[in-house]
């Protein structure tokens, strides 16, 4: 053990939360009291609003979004509904469009976002929930083809043919299957999804009626890795949405013959972008999904969630503040934060025989960085001795595996480092510090051996 960890600073490069440097206090300030002054602004705002949210924010997320993703029509403002940002809202998409029986189970890319895993087991999945590994392409497809296939066998099978326990409702459908993703800047493998594995997945998805609830939470915070393309193209996304892809591709969401709530939704939100504790978002699908999902019990007593900050938020986009906040100020930040944290990686990890998924990407973004560890050595064993050893927090593979299917894709050997919280020049030494620890692991196998038991589990068991 290094006896000098008690004096030496806390690294923490597990939280993924924006560093408080980059909160826009002054920004959402002016846009409050501009909504607060103005009794046109302030007496809907703090009223009860509309089911599918407060009308000008809906207009002003359609127009930045369609500038943003370039769908090849503008996103009308019936595409959008506020949401109480991207984990309340999936509760709300469960509450609604899937029934905890017919709904045959939920399909997570592992690894996973772990804390979306509880919000499917809040509805009724509990022992439902099935991973599907990934690739350098992004979600295996052929597998996941597979897995559908026996499940719906499973389900026909068990008679399982009939709605069972929600009411028929002219705005909802029930899905029998949920697929769940972060197909941009994936939290927690940093992986981008091609466009030819998005197309694949929407096409799977309408072949089994699945719907894909993609967490588009990332894909504003994205810079260059080389100079392939020009600075000015990171005000556009350089992939189109799942949802984006689902409403054009092979005659759209809404083509003849389907029943138009589509097959891919997006979950997006203003927690990386502006802050967290503003709890507010959208979702983009069909108009039908989307008045479907305003329909929530929750939001038809009182309206959709945030009425007040909607009207912040609704300032913001006008004025162009919070674009200006995310190409100037966020990504050259992150960007930098990155490349620090990278050049640390390549500099102490890749030597020890770490390695890091899709190195070829032009884009990269988003608030982590995936390692994968040399064999033997354990992630567990590496974020409990960094802890003990270094003062340094980082987050274990197995976090990350879906709940109650933890075996089918193995995380043992993966590690998530963050370097959107920590300050910017501990990034480096963090990853030092990790290689310290690696380092010594590999030069002492036997003793890692010995110390293994015990609190390995102790670690995964506060995430579950
Ligand atoms: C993939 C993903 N989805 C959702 C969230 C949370 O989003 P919100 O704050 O909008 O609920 C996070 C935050 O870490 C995330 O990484």
């Amino acid at each position: 053990m290094n006896g000098s960890s008690t004096a030496r600073a806390l690294i923490d490069l597990k939280k993924g939360w924006p560093n408080p440097a980059l909160l826009p206090a002054v920004q959402i300030k002016t846009a409050s009291s501009v909504s607060l002054s103005n009794a046109d602004i302030f007496v809907p705002g703090l009223s009860y609003g509309p089911d599918p949210g407060y009308e000008p924010l809906r207009e002003h997320i359609a127009d930045w979004l369609t500038h943003f993703y370039h769908p090849s029509t503008r996103i009308p403002a019936e595409r959008i509904c506020i949401t109480g940002g991207a984990s309340q809202n999936l509760a709300c998409i469960l509450q609604v469009f899937s029934d905890p029986i017919f709904t045959r189970n939920v399909w997570m890319v592992s690894p996973t976002y772990f804390l979306a895993c509880r919000i499917f087991e809040d509805s009724g999945f509990h022992g439902r929930l099935r991973s599907v590994p990934e690739d350098q392409e992004g979600v295996d497809i052929e597998y996941l083809r597979k897995a559908l296939y026996q499940s719906e066998m499973k389900a026909r099978a068990e008679g399982n043919t009939q709605l069972s326990l929600k009411p028929t409702r002219p705005w909802r459908k029930i899905y029998r299957h949920l697929i769940y993703a972060v197909p941009t800047f994936s939290n927690p493998s940093s992986s981008t999804m091609s466009l030819q594995r998005r197309q694949e997945l929407v096409q799977v998805a309408r072949e089994y009626d699945a719907c894909i609830i993609t967490d588009d939470v990332y894909d504003m915070l994205q810079w260059l890795t080389g100079k392939t393309a020009t600075q000015d193209s990171m005000k556009h996304a350089h992939l189109p949405r799942l949802v984006d892809i689902d409403r054009t591709f092979d005659g759209g969401a809404e083509r003849e013959g389907s029943d138009g709530f589509g097959n891919a939704v997006s979950n997006g939100s203003f927690s990386k972008i502006a802050g967290p504790g503003c709890r507010i978002g959208w979702l983009e699908g069909t108009k039908g999904f989307v008045w479907g999902n305003s329909q929530v019990g929750s939001s038809r007593s009182g309206g959709a969630p945030s009425q007040l900050t909607s009207t912040f938020m609704s300032n913001l986009i006008e004025s162009g503040d919070l674009q200006r906040h995310i190409f100037e100020k966020l990504q050259p930040t992150y960007a930098r934060r990155y490349q620090r944290m990278i050049s640390a990686v390549e500099e102490h990890l890749l030597p020890l025989g770490v390695t890091l998924p899709q190195t070829s990407r032009d884009v990269v973004g988003g608030y982590f960085i995936w390692l994968s560890l040399p064999a033997p050595i354990q992630a567990e064993e590496v974020a409990m001795r960094a802890q003990q050893e270094e003062n340094l927090v980082i987050a274990p593979g197995p976090i990350f595996a879906v709940f109650d299917d933890e075996k089918a894709v193995d995380l043992e050997r993966k590690v998530r480092v963050c370097f959107s919280w920590e300050q910017e020049a501990m990034l480096a030494e963090g990853i030092q510090r990790l290689a310290q620890v690696i380092g010594s692991m590999q030069r002492n196998q036997p003793q890692q051996e010995k110390a293994t038991p015990g609190g390995s589990s102790f670690l995964v068991e506060q995430y579950r």
